[in-house]
Protein backbone atom coordinates (compact mmCIF):
# COMPACT_ATOMS: atom_id res chain seq x y z
CA UNK A 1 0.00 0.00 0.00
CA UNK A 2 1.30 3.38 -0.48
CA UNK A 3 1.88 6.13 1.99
CA UNK A 4 -0.75 9.15 2.18
CA UNK A 5 -0.47 12.64 3.46
CA UNK A 6 -2.75 14.76 4.20
CA UNK A 7 -1.19 18.31 4.04
CA UNK A 8 -2.62 21.44 5.60
CA UNK A 9 -6.11 20.84 7.07
CA UNK A 10 -7.04 21.65 10.54
CA UNK A 11 -6.68 18.24 12.99
CA UNK A 12 -10.14 18.03 15.15
CA UNK A 13 -10.87 15.69 18.26
CA UNK A 14 -12.56 15.16 21.14
CA UNK A 15 -9.65 17.49 23.10
CA UNK A 16 -8.13 19.53 20.67
CA UNK A 17 -8.29 21.49 17.38
CA UNK A 18 -4.31 22.21 15.70
CA UNK A 19 -2.84 22.47 12.24
CA UNK A 20 -0.64 19.63 11.71
CA UNK A 21 0.53 16.58 9.00
CA UNK A 22 -0.72 13.62 9.18
CA UNK A 23 0.92 10.51 7.19
CA UNK A 24 -1.34 7.42 6.54
CA UNK A 25 0.69 4.09 6.18
CA UNK A 26 -1.13 0.88 5.80
CA UNK A 27 -4.20 2.07 6.89
CA UNK A 28 -2.95 3.26 9.77
CA UNK A 29 -2.09 6.71 11.17
CA UNK A 30 1.61 6.61 11.11
CA UNK A 31 2.70 9.97 12.30
CA UNK A 32 1.20 12.88 13.10
CA UNK A 33 3.96 15.69 12.48
CA UNK A 34 5.36 18.16 10.04
CA UNK A 35 7.36 18.30 6.83
CA UNK A 36 6.47 14.15 6.59
CA UNK A 37 6.06 14.81 2.49
CA UNK A 38 9.39 13.17 1.75
CA UNK A 39 7.73 9.98 3.17
CA UNK A 40 4.27 9.81 1.01
CA UNK A 41 3.53 8.80 -2.17
CA UNK A 42 0.63 10.68 -2.29
CA UNK A 43 -0.35 14.40 -0.92
CA UNK A 44 -3.91 15.34 -0.09
CA UNK A 45 -4.09 19.65 0.25
CA UNK A 46 -6.74 20.08 3.46
CA UNK A 47 -6.60 23.51 2.90
CA UNK A 48 -9.54 25.23 4.56
CA UNK A 49 -11.08 22.08 5.70
CA UNK A 50 -11.09 19.95 8.76
CA UNK A 51 -9.60 16.66 9.47
CA UNK A 52 -12.12 14.86 11.52
CA UNK A 53 -12.00 11.36 12.47
CA UNK A 54 -14.74 9.21 10.62
CA UNK A 55 -18.16 9.13 11.95
CA UNK A 56 -19.49 6.24 14.55
CA UNK A 57 -23.04 5.73 14.04
CA UNK A 58 -23.86 3.38 16.92
CA UNK A 59 -27.90 2.66 15.88
CA UNK A 60 -28.95 1.74 12.57
CA UNK A 61 -30.99 -0.78 10.84
CA UNK A 62 -30.24 -2.45 7.36
CA UNK A 63 -32.25 -4.88 5.96
CA UNK A 64 -34.03 -5.13 8.91
CA UNK A 65 -37.63 -6.90 8.80
CA UNK A 66 -39.97 -4.85 10.89
CA UNK A 67 -43.88 -3.65 10.23
CA UNK A 68 -44.77 -6.19 7.78
CA UNK A 69 -42.27 -5.12 5.54
CA UNK A 70 -38.37 -4.81 5.64
CA UNK A 71 -36.13 -1.35 5.50
CA UNK A 72 -35.18 -0.23 2.30
CA UNK A 73 -31.64 0.42 2.53
CA UNK A 74 -29.76 -3.07 2.85
CA UNK A 75 -25.73 -3.12 3.55
CA UNK A 76 -24.62 -1.72 0.19
CA UNK A 77 -26.97 1.55 0.03
CA UNK A 78 -26.47 2.34 4.17
CA UNK A 79 -23.27 1.72 4.51
CA UNK A 80 -22.54 4.25 0.78
CA UNK A 81 -24.87 6.65 1.98
CA UNK A 82 -23.19 6.45 5.22
CA UNK A 83 -19.77 7.09 3.82
CA UNK A 84 -21.26 9.86 1.84
CA UNK A 85 -22.05 11.71 4.74
CA UNK A 86 -18.70 11.21 6.92
CA UNK A 87 -19.66 7.87 8.45
CA UNK A 88 -16.82 5.32 8.31
CA UNK A 89 -18.26 2.43 11.07
CA UNK A 90 -21.47 1.66 12.25
CA UNK A 91 -23.11 -0.66 15.25
CA UNK A 92 -26.54 -2.28 13.25
CA UNK A 93 -29.04 -4.17 15.69
CA UNK A 94 -29.16 -7.88 14.77
CA UNK A 95 -32.67 -9.56 15.36
CA UNK A 96 -33.33 -12.18 17.35
CA UNK A 97 -36.17 -14.70 17.39
CA UNK A 98 -37.32 -16.97 20.69
CA UNK A 99 -37.06 -20.37 20.61
CA UNK A 100 -33.77 -19.70 17.90
CA UNK A 101 -30.64 -19.84 18.66
CA UNK A 102 -28.94 -16.45 18.85
CA UNK A 103 -25.84 -17.50 17.04
CA UNK A 104 -28.55 -18.36 14.18
CA UNK A 105 -29.43 -14.52 14.31
CA UNK A 106 -25.46 -13.43 14.14
CA UNK A 107 -25.15 -15.43 11.26
CA UNK A 108 -28.20 -14.25 9.30
CA UNK A 109 -26.81 -10.91 9.70
CA UNK A 110 -23.29 -11.38 8.53
CA UNK A 111 -24.65 -12.86 5.94
CA UNK A 112 -26.59 -9.39 5.17
CA UNK A 113 -23.58 -7.57 5.49
CA UNK A 114 -21.09 -9.62 3.63
CA UNK A 115 -19.45 -8.84 0.41
CA UNK A 116 -21.92 -5.45 0.71
CA UNK A 117 -20.75 -2.64 3.27
CA UNK A 118 -18.10 -0.33 2.11
CA UNK A 119 -17.45 0.57 5.86
CA UNK A 120 -16.64 -1.20 8.92
CA UNK A 121 -19.52 -2.74 10.63
CA UNK A 122 -20.46 -4.00 14.43
CA UNK A 123 -23.68 -5.36 15.45
CA UNK A 124 -25.66 -4.95 19.06
CA UNK A 125 -27.84 -8.53 19.47
CA UNK A 126 -31.32 -8.30 20.89
CA UNK A 127 -32.27 -10.00 23.78
CA UNK A 128 -35.83 -11.31 23.74
CA UNK A 129 -35.65 -13.96 26.07
CA UNK A 130 -33.46 -15.22 28.94
CA UNK A 131 -33.31 -18.67 29.76
CA UNK A 132 -30.40 -21.64 29.81
CA UNK A 133 -29.76 -21.68 26.21
CA UNK A 134 -29.79 -17.93 26.00
CA UNK A 135 -27.05 -17.74 29.01
CA UNK A 136 -25.07 -20.52 27.81
CA UNK A 137 -24.40 -18.53 24.96
CA UNK A 138 -23.70 -15.18 25.82
CA UNK A 139 -20.18 -15.40 27.23
CA UNK A 140 -19.00 -16.44 23.40
CA UNK A 141 -20.89 -14.20 21.84
CA UNK A 142 -19.22 -11.36 24.11
CA UNK A 143 -15.41 -12.59 23.88
CA UNK A 144 -15.16 -14.71 20.56
CA UNK A 145 -17.98 -12.48 18.65
CA UNK A 146 -17.30 -9.46 20.09
CA UNK A 147 -21.04 -8.19 20.30
CA UNK A 148 -20.66 -6.35 23.50
CA UNK A 149 -23.74 -4.56 23.97
CA UNK A 150 -27.00 -6.44 23.98
CA UNK A 151 -30.49 -4.25 23.02
CA UNK A 152 -34.01 -5.00 24.83
CA UNK A 153 -37.01 -3.64 23.96
CA UNK A 154 -39.56 -2.02 26.50
CA UNK A 155 -41.85 -1.36 23.90
CA UNK A 156 -43.63 -3.04 20.37
CA UNK A 157 -45.88 -5.05 22.80
CA UNK A 158 -46.12 -8.63 20.68
CA UNK A 159 -43.65 -8.10 18.67
CA UNK A 160 -40.19 -7.21 20.39
CA UNK A 161 -40.85 -6.04 23.93
CA UNK A 162 -39.47 -8.11 26.85
CA UNK A 163 -40.82 -7.66 30.00
CA UNK A 164 -39.26 -6.40 33.58
CA UNK A 165 -37.57 -9.49 34.12
CA UNK A 166 -36.24 -10.33 31.06
CA UNK A 167 -34.70 -6.90 31.12
CA UNK A 168 -33.22 -7.25 34.53
CA UNK A 169 -31.89 -11.13 34.00
CA UNK A 170 -30.06 -9.45 30.82
CA UNK A 171 -28.47 -6.70 33.24
CA UNK A 172 -27.25 -8.92 35.37
CA UNK A 173 -26.13 -11.90 32.57
CA UNK A 174 -24.44 -8.45 31.00
CA UNK A 175 -22.68 -6.95 34.20
CA UNK A 176 -21.01 -10.46 34.64
CA UNK A 177 -19.37 -10.26 31.02
CA UNK A 178 -18.85 -6.21 30.34
CA UNK A 179 -21.58 -6.16 28.06
CA UNK A 180 -23.67 -2.42 28.15
CA UNK A 181 -27.51 -3.44 27.82
CA UNK A 182 -29.28 -0.96 25.61
CA UNK A 183 -32.87 -0.09 25.77
CA UNK A 184 -35.80 1.24 23.51
CA UNK A 185 -37.52 3.14 26.35
CA UNK A 186 -41.50 3.30 26.07
CA UNK A 187 -43.89 1.87 28.08
CA UNK A 188 -45.14 -0.77 25.82
CA UNK A 189 -48.30 -1.81 27.90
CA UNK A 190 -49.62 1.08 27.94
CA UNK A 191 -49.08 2.48 24.81
CA UNK A 192 -50.61 -0.63 23.18
CA UNK A 193 -53.89 -0.10 25.47
CA UNK A 194 -54.29 3.92 24.33
CA UNK A 195 -53.56 2.71 20.03
CA UNK A 196 -56.74 0.49 20.91
CA UNK A 197 -58.41 3.20 22.61
CA UNK A 198 -57.72 5.55 19.93
CA UNK A 199 -58.38 3.19 16.78
CA UNK A 200 -61.81 2.11 18.81
CA UNK A 201 -62.48 5.77 18.80
CA UNK A 202 -62.21 5.81 14.95
CA UNK A 203 -58.63 7.98 15.14
CA UNK A 204 -56.77 6.24 12.40
CA UNK A 205 -54.26 9.50 11.05
CA UNK A 206 -50.77 9.52 11.46
CA UNK A 207 -50.84 12.20 14.00
CA UNK A 208 -52.40 9.81 16.43
CA UNK A 209 -48.57 7.82 16.60
CA UNK A 210 -47.63 10.56 18.62
CA UNK A 211 -50.55 10.97 20.45
CA UNK A 212 -51.05 7.70 22.00
CA UNK A 213 -47.19 7.70 22.96
CA UNK A 214 -47.00 10.76 25.12
CA UNK A 215 -43.48 11.66 26.72
CA UNK A 216 -44.50 11.10 30.05
CA UNK A 217 -44.25 7.36 29.24
CA UNK A 218 -41.04 7.49 27.54
CA UNK A 219 -39.93 9.21 31.11
CA UNK A 220 -41.34 6.24 33.24
CA UNK A 221 -39.52 3.84 31.31
CA UNK A 222 -36.36 5.57 30.97
CA UNK A 223 -36.52 6.31 35.31
CA UNK A 224 -37.72 2.28 35.51
CA UNK A 225 -34.80 0.85 33.24
CA UNK A 226 -32.03 3.28 35.38
CA UNK A 227 -32.75 2.06 38.52
CA UNK A 228 -33.27 -1.66 37.36
CA UNK A 229 -29.46 -1.07 36.10
CA UNK A 230 -28.70 0.85 39.52
CA UNK A 231 -29.56 -2.41 41.24
CA UNK A 232 -27.94 -4.55 38.60
CA UNK A 233 -24.79 -2.93 38.94
CA UNK A 234 -25.11 -3.02 35.44
CA UNK A 235 -24.22 0.03 32.28
CA UNK A 236 -27.09 1.15 30.95
CA UNK A 237 -27.70 2.94 27.42
CA UNK A 238 -30.93 4.33 26.56
CA UNK A 239 -31.36 4.95 22.37
CA UNK A 240 -33.16 7.40 20.80
CA UNK A 241 -33.90 9.87 23.92
CA UNK A 242 -36.54 11.77 22.56
CA UNK A 243 -37.98 14.33 25.70
CA UNK A 244 -37.43 16.52 28.48
CA UNK A 245 -38.94 14.03 30.89
CA UNK A 246 -36.18 11.17 30.16
CA UNK A 247 -33.64 13.25 29.86
CA UNK A 248 -34.48 14.05 33.61
CA UNK A 249 -34.34 10.62 34.40
CA UNK A 250 -30.96 10.32 33.23
CA UNK A 251 -29.79 12.91 34.50
CA UNK A 252 -31.06 12.25 38.00
CA UNK A 253 -29.42 8.77 38.02
CA UNK A 254 -26.61 9.97 36.86
CA UNK A 255 -26.22 12.21 39.40
CA UNK A 256 -26.38 9.44 41.50
CA UNK A 257 -23.66 7.68 40.28
CA UNK A 258 -25.82 5.24 38.06
CA UNK A 259 -23.76 3.96 34.84
CA UNK A 260 -26.37 5.21 32.55
CA UNK A 261 -25.62 7.03 28.84
CA UNK A 262 -28.16 8.42 26.68
CA UNK A 263 -28.36 9.32 23.17
CA UNK A 264 -30.13 11.27 21.08
CA UNK A 265 -30.73 11.49 17.03
CA UNK A 266 -30.42 14.33 14.38
CA UNK A 267 -34.52 13.99 13.95
CA UNK A 268 -35.81 14.98 17.44
CA UNK A 269 -33.10 18.29 17.49
CA UNK A 270 -34.86 19.35 14.40
CA UNK A 271 -38.41 18.28 13.33
CA UNK A 272 -41.16 17.93 15.70
CA UNK A 273 -44.98 16.79 16.32
CA UNK A 274 -46.39 19.46 13.93
CA UNK A 275 -44.84 16.87 11.17
CA UNK A 276 -47.09 14.18 12.20
CA UNK A 277 -50.02 16.41 11.48
CA UNK A 278 -49.71 17.92 7.79
CA UNK A 279 -52.70 17.31 5.75
CA UNK A 280 -53.21 13.44 3.84
CA UNK A 281 -51.06 10.98 4.96
CA UNK A 282 -47.88 12.74 4.55
CA UNK A 283 -47.09 12.89 8.09
CA UNK A 284 -46.37 9.18 7.83
CA UNK A 285 -43.07 9.95 6.92
CA UNK A 286 -42.47 11.09 10.19
CA UNK A 287 -43.43 8.41 11.92
CA UNK A 288 -40.52 7.18 14.58
CA UNK A 289 -41.02 5.63 18.07
CA UNK A 290 -40.54 7.12 20.13
CA UNK A 291 -42.83 10.24 17.99
CA UNK A 292 -41.81 13.18 17.29
CA UNK A 293 -42.34 15.77 20.14
CA UNK A 294 -43.35 19.39 20.94
CA UNK A 295 -40.78 21.46 20.14
CA UNK A 296 -39.73 22.82 23.55
CA UNK A 297 -38.22 19.10 24.28
CA UNK A 298 -35.94 20.22 21.36
CA UNK A 299 -34.02 22.96 23.17
CA UNK A 300 -33.37 20.37 26.28
CA UNK A 301 -32.48 17.87 23.81
CA UNK A 302 -29.38 20.08 22.59
CA UNK A 303 -28.92 21.36 26.52
CA UNK A 304 -28.54 18.10 27.40
CA UNK A 305 -25.41 17.34 24.66
CA UNK A 306 -24.04 20.31 26.15
CA UNK A 307 -24.00 19.59 28.90
CA UNK A 308 -22.90 15.94 28.71
CA UNK A 309 -26.30 14.65 30.43
CA UNK A 310 -26.80 13.28 26.86
CA UNK A 311 -23.69 12.10 25.17
CA UNK A 312 -23.83 10.46 21.09
CA UNK A 313 -26.13 10.69 18.32
CA UNK A 314 -27.67 7.98 16.62
CA UNK A 315 -29.47 8.01 13.14
CA UNK A 316 -31.45 5.42 13.71
CA UNK A 317 -31.51 4.69 10.10
CA UNK A 318 -34.78 2.84 9.21
CA UNK A 319 -35.58 3.62 6.27
CA UNK A 320 -38.95 2.75 4.36
CA UNK A 321 -40.49 4.21 1.26
CA UNK A 322 -43.17 6.12 1.52
CA UNK A 323 -45.15 4.61 -1.63
CA UNK A 324 -45.46 1.17 -1.11
CA UNK A 325 -44.14 0.49 2.30
CA UNK A 326 -45.06 3.58 4.73
CA UNK A 327 -48.39 3.47 3.22
CA UNK A 328 -49.43 0.14 4.78
CA UNK A 329 -51.04 2.32 7.48
CA UNK A 330 -53.24 4.29 5.49
CA UNK A 331 -56.47 4.02 7.45
CA UNK A 332 -54.84 2.74 10.52
CA UNK A 333 -51.87 4.78 12.27
CA UNK A 334 -50.22 1.65 14.12
CA UNK A 335 -49.92 -0.12 10.49
CA UNK A 336 -47.28 2.80 9.35
CA UNK A 337 -43.70 1.24 9.75
CA UNK A 338 -42.19 2.76 12.34
CA UNK A 339 -38.71 4.76 11.03
CA UNK A 340 -36.90 7.14 8.44
CA UNK A 341 -33.62 7.34 6.84
CA UNK A 342 -30.84 9.84 8.18
CA UNK A 343 -27.90 7.65 8.07
CA UNK A 344 -26.40 9.97 5.55
CA UNK A 345 -27.40 13.59 7.01
CA UNK A 346 -26.64 12.68 10.77
CA UNK A 347 -23.35 14.08 10.73
CA UNK A 348 -23.79 17.28 8.83
CA UNK A 349 -27.03 18.34 10.74
CA UNK A 350 -25.24 17.53 14.08
CA UNK A 351 -22.49 20.09 12.44
CA UNK A 352 -24.74 22.47 10.72
CA UNK A 353 -27.13 23.02 13.46
CA UNK A 354 -25.44 21.98 16.35
CA UNK A 355 -21.68 24.38 15.54
CA UNK A 356 -23.01 26.61 13.35
CA UNK A 357 -25.52 27.89 15.86
CA UNK A 358 -23.46 27.90 18.90
CA UNK A 359 -24.96 25.15 20.82
CA UNK A 360 -22.09 22.39 20.82
CA UNK A 361 -18.31 23.07 20.12
CA UNK A 362 -16.37 21.93 17.26
CA UNK A 363 -14.97 19.28 19.88
CA UNK A 364 -18.09 17.99 21.59
CA UNK A 365 -19.08 17.80 17.87
CA UNK A 366 -15.88 15.17 17.35
CA UNK A 367 -17.06 13.35 20.72
CA UNK A 368 -20.82 13.27 20.40
CA UNK A 369 -20.34 11.79 16.60
CA UNK A 370 -17.48 9.58 16.49
CA UNK A 371 -15.11 9.17 19.90
CA UNK A 372 -17.78 8.91 22.70
CA UNK A 373 -19.06 5.96 20.18
CA UNK A 374 -16.15 4.71 19.55
CA UNK A 375 -15.51 4.70 23.55
CA UNK A 376 -18.66 3.35 24.90
CA UNK A 377 -19.08 0.35 22.25
CA UNK A 378 -15.57 -0.84 22.69
CA UNK A 379 -13.81 0.51 19.57
CA UNK A 380 -11.59 3.40 21.18
CA UNK A 381 -8.50 4.03 20.30
CA UNK A 382 -8.86 2.00 16.80
CA UNK A 383 -11.15 4.16 15.89
CA UNK A 384 -13.17 7.37 16.93
CA UNK A 385 -9.65 10.16 16.85
CA UNK A 386 -6.91 11.18 14.82
CA UNK A 387 -4.15 9.57 16.71
CA UNK A 388 -0.95 7.65 16.05
CA UNK A 389 -1.36 3.96 15.61
CA UNK A 390 -5.27 4.60 14.90
CA UNK A 391 -7.20 3.40 12.24
CA UNK A 392 -7.19 6.17 9.10
CA UNK A 393 -10.60 6.70 9.36
CA UNK A 394 -10.65 10.00 8.02
CA UNK A 395 -13.50 13.11 6.66
CA UNK A 396 -11.89 16.29 5.13
CA UNK A 397 -14.93 18.54 5.75
CA UNK A 398 -15.60 21.70 4.53
CA UNK A 399 -17.22 24.10 6.92
CA UNK A 400 -18.09 26.56 4.59
CA UNK A 401 -19.65 24.32 1.65
CA UNK A 402 -23.42 23.95 1.61
CA UNK A 403 -25.76 21.27 0.92
CA UNK A 404 -29.95 21.05 -0.01
CA UNK A 405 -30.98 17.82 1.64
CA UNK A 406 -33.02 16.02 -0.30
CA UNK A 407 -34.43 12.63 -1.99
CA UNK A 408 -33.76 14.07 -5.56
CA UNK A 409 -29.60 14.02 -4.65
CA UNK A 410 -29.45 11.70 -1.22
CA UNK A 411 -27.87 7.88 -1.81
CA UNK A 412 -30.22 6.61 0.62
CA UNK A 413 -32.17 3.57 -1.04
CA UNK A 414 -35.63 5.45 0.00
CA UNK A 415 -38.21 7.88 -2.24
CA UNK A 416 -38.16 10.73 0.77
CA UNK A 417 -36.09 12.75 2.80
CA UNK A 418 -37.25 13.61 6.33
CA UNK A 419 -35.28 16.71 5.74
CA UNK A 420 -36.18 17.58 2.32
CA UNK A 421 -35.43 21.50 1.50
CA UNK A 422 -32.97 21.69 4.54
CA UNK A 423 -29.56 23.76 3.54
CA UNK A 424 -26.84 22.51 6.00
CA UNK A 425 -23.45 24.34 6.13
CA UNK A 426 -20.78 21.94 6.23
CA UNK A 427 -20.14 18.89 3.77
CA UNK A 428 -17.99 15.99 4.05
CA UNK A 429 -15.35 16.27 0.78
CA UNK A 430 -13.28 13.05 1.00
CA UNK A 431 -13.47 10.31 3.22
CA UNK A 432 -11.60 7.29 3.93
CA UNK A 433 -11.57 4.06 5.42
CA UNK A 434 -8.80 2.61 6.83
CA UNK A 435 -6.44 4.38 4.44
CA UNK A 436 -8.55 4.32 1.22
CA UNK A 437 -10.94 6.92 -0.15
CA UNK A 438 -14.37 5.59 -0.33
CA UNK A 439 -15.59 9.04 -1.30
CA UNK A 440 -13.31 11.33 -3.06
CA UNK A 441 -13.99 15.21 -4.36
CA UNK A 442 -18.06 14.06 -3.11
CA UNK A 443 -18.00 11.10 -5.57
CA UNK A 444 -18.14 7.72 -4.72
CA UNK A 445 -14.97 5.29 -5.17
CA UNK A 446 -15.33 2.71 -2.65
CA UNK A 447 -15.53 -1.26 -3.25
CA UNK A 448 -18.64 -3.15 -2.16
CA UNK A 449 -17.50 -5.90 0.29
CA UNK A 450 -14.45 -3.77 1.53
CA UNK A 451 -15.90 -2.77 4.92
CA UNK A 452 -14.89 -5.43 7.91
CA UNK A 453 -16.73 -6.98 10.34
CA UNK A 454 -15.54 -5.23 14.17
CA UNK A 455 -14.96 -7.23 16.72
CA UNK A 456 -15.98 -4.73 19.78
CA UNK A 457 -14.33 -5.07 23.19
CA UNK A 458 -16.12 -5.29 26.47
CA UNK A 459 -16.17 -2.63 28.97
CA UNK A 460 -13.87 -1.98 32.14
CA UNK A 461 -15.81 -1.11 35.25
CA UNK A 462 -14.68 1.35 37.58
CA UNK A 463 -13.97 -0.48 40.01
CA UNK A 464 -11.74 -3.24 37.49
CA UNK A 465 -9.00 -0.21 36.90
CA UNK A 466 -9.00 0.97 40.83
CA UNK A 467 -5.44 0.93 41.99
CA UNK A 468 -5.16 -2.34 43.90
CA UNK A 469 -4.75 -0.89 47.70
CA UNK A 470 -2.56 -3.65 48.52
CA UNK A 471 1.42 -3.80 47.35
CA UNK A 472 2.07 -6.58 45.01
CA UNK A 473 5.84 -7.13 46.42
CA UNK A 474 6.12 -7.11 50.20
CA UNK A 475 8.46 -3.97 51.19
O1 LIG B 1 -39.15 4.20 14.80
C1 LIG B 1 -38.08 3.65 14.98
N1 LIG B 1 -37.26 4.12 15.89
N2 LIG B 1 -37.74 2.58 14.23
C2 LIG B 1 -36.60 1.78 14.38
C3 LIG B 1 -36.75 0.77 15.45
C4 LIG B 1 -36.43 1.33 16.79
O2 LIG B 1 -37.28 1.36 17.67
O3 LIG B 1 -35.31 1.76 17.00
ZN1 LIG C 1 -36.24 1.84 19.26
ZN1 LIG D 1 -60.47 10.50 21.19
ZN1 LIG E 1 -33.63 1.94 16.24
Amino acid sequence: MTAKLIKNGTIVTAADTYTAEVLIKDGIIAKIGFDLDAEADEVIDASGKYVFPGGIDPHTHLEMPFGGTVTADDFATGTTAAAFGGTTSIVDFCLTTKGKPLSESIAAWHNKAKGKAVIDYGFHLMIGEINDEVLAELPSIVKDEGITSLKVFMAYKNVFQADDGTLFRTMLAAKELGAMVMVHAENGDVIEFLIQKALKEGHTDPIYHALTRPSVIEGEATGRAAKLAALAGARLYVVHVTCAEAVQQIAEARGQGVDVWGETCPQYLVLDQSYLAQPGFEGAKYVWSPPLREKSHQEVLWNALKSGQLQTIGSDHCSFNFNGQKDLGLGDFSKIPNGGPVIEDRFSLLYSEGVRKGRITLNQFVDIISTRNAKLFGLFPRKGTIAVGSDADIVIFDPEAQRLLSAETHHMNVDYNPFEGLLVTGVPVSVMSRGEFVIREQQFVGELGAGRYLKRAPYITASETAPDPKPKVKL
